[in-house]
């Protein structure tokens, strides 16, 4: 099976300043469709960083990124927007809802960016729901839902684009702990139901247990590469 994500010798360097600060040095890394990837590692490590560039939000000072089997090397700003708004889902600890914009019209704020036919768009959007169980709440705005329910939305969110890659970042960091137990294995499911591949950074062990694989950074380097077999029946 071809990797929808391969990562080679990526270097990114922060400047502040006159300090230099080299967040990744050198990471390779392959991510298959389907697979649900737990990225661990001390604060500081580079997680959220690798996150950024794996996701075509920020680009690598050094390194080849190739995404669904598109090398990324020179590609234009526009078209590396385009890709990651259609095709990558993001999941963030604080959720980043659009707070004046119903539930319904945050799922599909995505779809109407991406000019999906208005038809379309509504009956992905209300499968999308279903999906996360908030059709009751399609109407609501997200001020009026709990934490779970928020990061249901945004799962629905990100999935609605029928996404080849979604990235989350700390997703069960502002959850207690049964509704972060809820939300993994709502996005367990639908990771491998919709063939995407997941890569999650996070702190939490419970969610590090659900996942298919667990690669860990230790200042900017990956230090372990590790498959489970709890991911698979968890
Ligand atoms: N925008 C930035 N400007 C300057 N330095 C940065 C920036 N973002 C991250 N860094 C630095 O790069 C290194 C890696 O940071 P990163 O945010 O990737 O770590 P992390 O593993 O996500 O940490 P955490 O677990 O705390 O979220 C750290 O030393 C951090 O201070
Ligand atoms: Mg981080």
């Amino acid at each position: 099976m071809d990797a929808v994500l391969s990562l080679r010798g990526l270097h990114k360097t922060y400047r502040l300043g006159r300090h230099t600060v080299p967040a990744l040095q050198g990471v390779d890394l392959d991510v298959f469709p389907g697979e649900m990837l737990a990225l661990t590692g001390p604060s500081g490590s580079g997680k959220s960083t690798l996150l950024n560039l794996a996701g075509l939000i920020d680009t690598p000072d050094a390194g080849q990124i190739t995404f669904n089997g598109q090398a990324m090397t020179g590609l234009h700003d526009t078209a590396r927007t385009l890709l990651r708004r259609d095709a990558i889902g993001f999941i963030f600890q604080s959720f980043n809802l659009v707070p004046v914009m119903t539930v319904a019209d945050n799922v599909d704020y995505p779809l109407f960016l991406a000019k999906v036919p208005a038809a379309q768009r509504r009956e992905r959007v209300r499968q999308a729901l279903e999906r996360v169980g908030l059709q009751a709440h399609a109407e609501h705005l997200p001020d009026a839902l709990s934490g779970g329910q928020r990061q249901r939305v945004a799962i629905a969110r990100a999935l609605v684009k029928w996404p080849k890659l979604v990235i989350a970042d700390e997703p069960t960091a502002s959850l207690d702990s049964h509704t972060a137990d809820q939300v993994l294995g709502l996005m367990r499911e639908l990771c491998h139901a919709q063939g995407a591949a997941f890569l999650m950074a996070t702190h939490d062990a419970r969610a590090v247990r659900r996942c298919d694989r667990v690669i860990t950074l230790e200042d900017g380097l990956l230090v372990a590469n590790i498959h489970t077999t709890e991911g698979q029946t968890a």
